[in-house]
């Protein structure tokens, strides 16, 4: 079942953002972003969270900070399902742009933007922490109002 993230979803979500993430948000980043207006959903197999996701929305840009799905429902479609549901939401007010910044290594991740016509448009260097150094951020964006 995909419904919206709530904060008191928070002790289900951290624990698979811990598992999941090189660099997790802690439980404070979650509700500063909470505070600030951002928008999420999730989704639920067996009454259990499974994957989640987690943007801001302003003005006319979707910018999408975090997608995470749990080791073992990973590679059966929920992120793929999650970002599907996010870009006809953001679609369906009036948003024209969605954007997000990967790591340049993640090529799971890359593969999915990819594959929902998402476009490379910059790239930040040393962007990210990796356990001996640092990684690019790789910026990749769409046009909402060209896509069907
Ligand atoms: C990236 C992530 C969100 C994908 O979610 P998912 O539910 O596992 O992916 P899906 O099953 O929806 O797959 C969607 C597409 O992503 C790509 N993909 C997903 N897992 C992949 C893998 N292990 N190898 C190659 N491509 C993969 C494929 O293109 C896939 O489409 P296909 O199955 O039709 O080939 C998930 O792996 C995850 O949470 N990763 C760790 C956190 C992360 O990196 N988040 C993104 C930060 S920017």
């Amino acid at each position: 079942m995909l419904r919206e993230l709530k904060k008191t979803d928070l002790p289900a979500v951290l624990p698979i953002e811990e598992a999941v993430h090189i660099s997790p948000w802690s439980k404070e980043t979650f509700e500063t972003c909470f505070r600030s207006g951002c928008k999420g959903w999730l989704i639920e197999i067996d009454n259990k969270v499974a994957a989640f996701i987690v943007v801001s929305l302003h003005a006319d840009e979707c910018h999408i900070l975090n997608i995470c799905v749990a080791h073992e429902f990973q590679r059966q479609g929920l992120g793929k399902e999650l970002l599907q549901h996010t870009l006809q939401y953001a679609k369906s007010i009036g948003i024209t742009i969605a954007y997000l910044e990967v790591r340049r290594s993640n090529t799971r991740a890359i593969t999915l933007y990819r594959q929902h016509h998402f476009q490379l448009i910059g790239e930040r260097k040393d962007y990210y922490a990796t356990v001996n150094g640092h990684e690019d951020a790789l910026i990749f964006a769409k046009n909402l109002q060209q896509s069907a």
